[in-house]
């Protein structure tokens, strides 16, 4: 890895060509779509982070407008048993086993009822499915629905993980509402001795079926058939997530020279405000990050970023991959100039901002394609501060926080303000820094031609 260098993989070009427009007949991978359906079937103990990995997978697809639904098997359950005691969990339990079955039935039921009615290409069964006979059941429902599957086991023996994550997550869970954490805690450990007492992990017998097993959160991954593209990207995807706390500093450069005109586009320099903030910036890192952490810094390669990155004392990349979105013909005009030489493109931007292409250029959807390597690398990293441009942190930003494409390309993202991201359990926290210094705002509503102010 380069320090202070150029890093600039070609998957970082921007792409172009049929494959990746986005068509009817495409998903936002470019993948004929048409007749996908893939059902994801967690495996694994209670407490193994089943349901943050199927929240995550959900988050990333429909970021790439993949469309994607979970069925958690334990909310079906909680409609008859909202608060079961471990006991519940014990298979020579017959009630408890019954009703069980008829969660697990309702779940894939209505996951039938969803890929039937063409309502998305991936579904999610988020239960334990802890034993070989469970998965040949779900195996045979989905096979004479006509839906692919693929499990994902988690496996995880160590002790002080599962403890920590019961005290994260399982005390706080709807079963155990206005109960004592200590209590809540033991209860979840005997239930999880209770599913132990019967679990099967996937072994050579079940070879014919595609999987994927992420052993010790991920230090170790066996995959097993991988059938299509959109399996290996999601297998990919799993392989690159880490539960280790971190956090990701977003900031746009400092006010460009172009801002202060009102221009899109370009490579301008940063204005004396700009400067200003690329002076304060390392001050107002400190003082979000603290003094110990290890930080990369990724930059585009655009100069206003470069300029703004560059009193940063840290390792430093530069992707082209983060560059702002391309408005092609309309590079280095303002938005009035934009609304008087193309109106008809105007108006089309403002009534679905999120798809359309500058003439020449790119669509936020475009940018969304070109950002994958960017969050998938990101998702194996641990502390990362960029400095990149408003379309760019927008689509970043909404990956994280799982804003949708309605709304993601009208954000507000001042200008001189740091960001920062920091992953929970299962969502993101976020936290502002302002820099006490002015700048013009960028921000333009719909219908809008206005200067920058
Ligand atoms: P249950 O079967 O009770 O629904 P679950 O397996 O779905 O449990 P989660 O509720 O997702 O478990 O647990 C979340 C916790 O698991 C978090 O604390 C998270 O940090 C942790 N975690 C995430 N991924 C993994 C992993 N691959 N292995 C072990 N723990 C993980
Ligand atoms: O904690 C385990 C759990 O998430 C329960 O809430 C839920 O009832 C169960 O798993 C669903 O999985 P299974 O149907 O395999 O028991």
């Amino acid at each position: 890895m380069a320090v202070n260098g150029v890093y600039k993989p070609d998957m970082n070009r921007v792409p172009t060509g049929e494959f990746f427009l986005p068509s009817r007949r495409t998903n936002g991978f470019g993948v004929q779509a048409e007749d996908t359906k893939i059902c994801v079937i967690m495996v694994g103990l209670p407490a193994r982070g089943k349901s943050l990995i199927a929240q995550k997978v959900v988050r990333y697809l429909h970021w790439l407008s993949i469309k994607a639904k979970i069925f958690n098997v334990g909310q079906y359950r909680r409609t008859a048993t909202p608060n079961p005691t471990a006991e519940f969990f014990d298979t020579s339990n017959s009630e408890g086993e019954k009703l069980r079955m008829a969660a697990a039935e309702a779940a894939v039921s209505d996951m039938c009822r969803y890929f039937a009615n063409g309502e998305g290409l991936i579904a999610i069964l988020d239960a334990t499915n802890s034993t070989k006979a469970r998965r040949r059941w779900v195996q045979e429902r989905c096979r004479s629905e006509g839906i692919e599957t693929l499990y994902v086991e988690s496996k995880c023996d160590e002790e002080s993980t599962i403890m920590s994550n019961i005290l994260e997550v399982k005390t706080t869970s709807p079963d155990y509402v206005g109960q004592d954490p200590e209590v809540a805690a033991q209860d979840f450990r005997n239930r999880i001795r209770n599913y132990e007492k019967v679990y099967q992990t996937i072994d050579e017998d079940e070879s014919d079926m595609t999987y994927v097993k992420l052993i010790d959160v991920g230090q170790r991954v066996i995959i097993n058939q991988i059938q299509d593209y959109l399996q290996s990207r999601v297998v990919y995807y799993l392989m690159n997530l880490h539960i280790r706390p971190r956090s990701i500093w977003l900031s746009r450069h400092g006010e460009s020279k172009y801002n202060l005109e009102g221009k899109i586009g370009g490579d301008a320099d940063i204005s004396d405000r700009g400067e200003l903030y690329a002076k304060a910036l390392p001050g107002l890192v400190k003082k979000s990050v603290g003094d110990n952490r290890k930080l990369t810094v990724w930059t585009s390669t655009l100069k206003r970023t470069i300029q703004t990155a560059r009193f940063l004392e840290f390792e430093k990349l530069e992707w082209k991959a983060l560059d702002e979105l391309d408005s092609g013909v309309c590079d280095g005009l303002t938005y009035a100039e934009i609304e008087e030489r193309y109106p008809d493109d105007f108006k089309q931007r403002d009534e679905d901002k999120y798809n359309y292409r500058y003439l020449g250029g790119e669509s936020y959807r475009d940018v969304v394609i070109r950002l994958e390597p960017i969050i998938m690398e990101l998702e194996r990293s641990e502390n990362i501060l960029i400095v990149t441009h408003q379309a760019i942190l927008r689509c970043i930003y909404a990956y994280f926080m799982n804003v949708p494409q309605e709304r993601s390309p009208w954000m507000e993202v001042p200008l001189h303000t740091l960001i920062k991201l920091t992953p929970k359990a299962y969502s993101t926290q976020e936290e502002r820094l302002k820099a006490d210094i002015p700048a013009v705002s960028t921000f333009r509503e719909k219908g809008s031609s206005a200067k920058h102010q």
